[in-house]
């Protein structure tokens, strides 16, 4: 470049499409009559029934060419093939932990390590625990706690890490009974939170007070890439430090991780669980043999492991994820800009609408994440997620009370739609937003007592 080149302001898609996929076009009653048959779920939608599919960035990436290479690599011995060990050597690059055990998702790795070291009593902190790991964790008995700081619970507070972990909140809890912790959790980027990262700060100040008293740190590192490129650019001294170096001082930091492939690592299915410590490697390696396989494989085939291996050296291209974080800001600020009410700043891989904020008229009981998510797919096809009272409402012993927000994720897949697409819903969202104070709150018809946003059935309320 020329020194007096001004850098583009363009950030493009660093990837030619190689091979597509159709999207179907529905019409406004065949999607009110795909509703209706779902009971207002869209967890039951059939994909076909969807134009742009933003429900979860999980398994929904495209993959390279290179990655499609490597299915052609994949070896599917059943013990100590060559894909396993491609594998660990590319996690282990990133994640210099002693011992990694594959799993065909985040998941199953949540449920052997919860398996281990939870159970009734114990209780497990997390800046905020993703779903499935607090129903792992409330399944074995074992409490789940969410220590964010305040700001992380104000969507409209614009500060750089609002995926924190309130440290102090920590600190009290070890004091008062820390007989009761067997480990502590981070998870980056803090999803359910609104999908904002973690300060390097934040992580060092966890893993002091984890010192203080003799606690294991495990990271829930679905987002690890998107969550270093936030400490790259927006954390100080960070902006000349190489993405993949800002990966390792963050996995130095810890004592082990549980990981679902599917996010950052651009692979369609896959996981892992990784440690230091020795015995718990142990325990924890039985255990995978009884429900995903022989540790080399875990559930996956080789040629996921293959798929993953690549995946996590495009995960820390910078190029990408500079890209990556662009296009999901390039959604929320025109969501914001309209007067739509947004978590900012934007995170990694998704824009969450404030949707408490958008549907005042609706008490949280009736549930206006899901009225607005329903809205978003009648008015236009696309298929957004509740992260609000639906999913997080129903407690352990049949109580139900608001969540802390109500949000809708429009979660971004990697590397799967283009400028148009997201242009299309943003257009969408603005016409649901100027018919907002219409839309009719939900009541639940059935669910289930455990994760009910799956498969609850709702009817709208007249
Ligand atoms: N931890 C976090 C932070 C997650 O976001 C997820 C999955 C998991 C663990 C579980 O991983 O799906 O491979 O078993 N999140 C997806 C989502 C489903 O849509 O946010 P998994």
């Amino acid at each position: 470049m020329l020194a007096d080149e001004a850098p583009f302001q363009t950030i493009i898609e660093p990837f030619r499409i190689h091979s597509i996929e159709p999207m179907r076009m529905t019409t406004r009653p065949e999607r009110a009559a795909a509703l209706a048959a779902v009971g207002y779920n869209l967890f039951g939608l059939r994909a076909t029934d969807v134009l742009i599919d933003l429900l979860s960035d999980s398994g929904t990436g495209a993959m390279s060419a290179e990655q499609w290479a490597g299915l052609q690599r994949g070896n599917e011995a059943y013990a100590g093939a060559p894909s396993f060990y491609r594998f660990r050597d590319a996690v282990t690059r990133l994640f210099p932990f002693r011992h990694v055990l594959p799993t065909h998702q985040g998941r199953a790795a949540e449920k052997i390590l919860f398996s281990v070291v939870a159970g009734p009593g114990r209780v497990i902190p997390n800046n905020t625990h993703f779903d499935t790991t607090r129903a792992n964790i409330e399944f074995t008995g074992a409490e789940a706690i969410d220590l964010p700081v305040p700001e992380g619970l104000a969507p409209s507070i614009r500060q750089p890490f609002k995926g924190n972990m309130d440290v102090a909140a920590l600190e009290r809890l070890l004091a008062e009974q820390p007989d009761r912790v067997p480990l502590v959790m981070l998870t980056v980027t803090n999803n359910s939170g609104g999908g904002q990262p973690v300060s390097m700060s934040n992580m060092r100040a966890v893993r002091a007070v984890c010192d203080k008293f003799g606690k294991a740190l495990f990271l829930d590192a679905c987002r690890f890439a998107e969550n270093a490129w936030f400490i790259k650019t927006r954390e100080s001294g960070y902006a000349e430090v190489p993405v993949p170096d800002i990966v390792r001082e963050m996995a130095a930091l810890a004592d082990g991780m549980t990981m679902s492939a599917k996010k950052d690592p651009l692979a369609n299915i896959g996981g892992w669980l990784a440690m230091n410590d020795d015995s718990l490697a142990e325990q924890c390696r039985s255990l995978e043999i009884l429900t995903e396989g022989f540790p080399t494989y875990g559930g996956l085939a080789g040629r996921d492991l293959e798929a993953i291996a690549q995946g996590l050296s495009e995960a820390v291209d910078e190029d990408y994820l500079r890209y990556r974080t662009r296009s999901v800001a390039y959604l929320g600020e025109a969501l914001e800009s309209a007067g739509i009410p947004v978590v900012v700043p934007f995170g990694g891989h998704a824009v969450f609408i404030d949707a408490r904020a958008l549907l005042p008229h609706l008490d949280p009981l009736h549930y206006p994440g899901q009225a607005l998510a329903c809205a978003l797919y009648l008015e236009g096809g696309v298929r957004g997620c509740e992260v609000g009272t639906v999913m997080f409402g129903l407690h352990p012993d049949g109580s139900e009370t608001p969540a802390a927000l109500d949000l809708v994720r429009l979660a971004i897949p990697r590397r799967t739609y283009t400028q148009s697409h997201i242009d299309y819903v943003i257009e969408v969202a603005l016409r649901v937003a100027k018919k907002a104070g219409d839309l009719p709150g939900l009541r639940i018809v059935s669910q289930p007592r455990q994760l009910r946003h799956f498969t609850a059935r709702f009817v709208p309320l007249s």
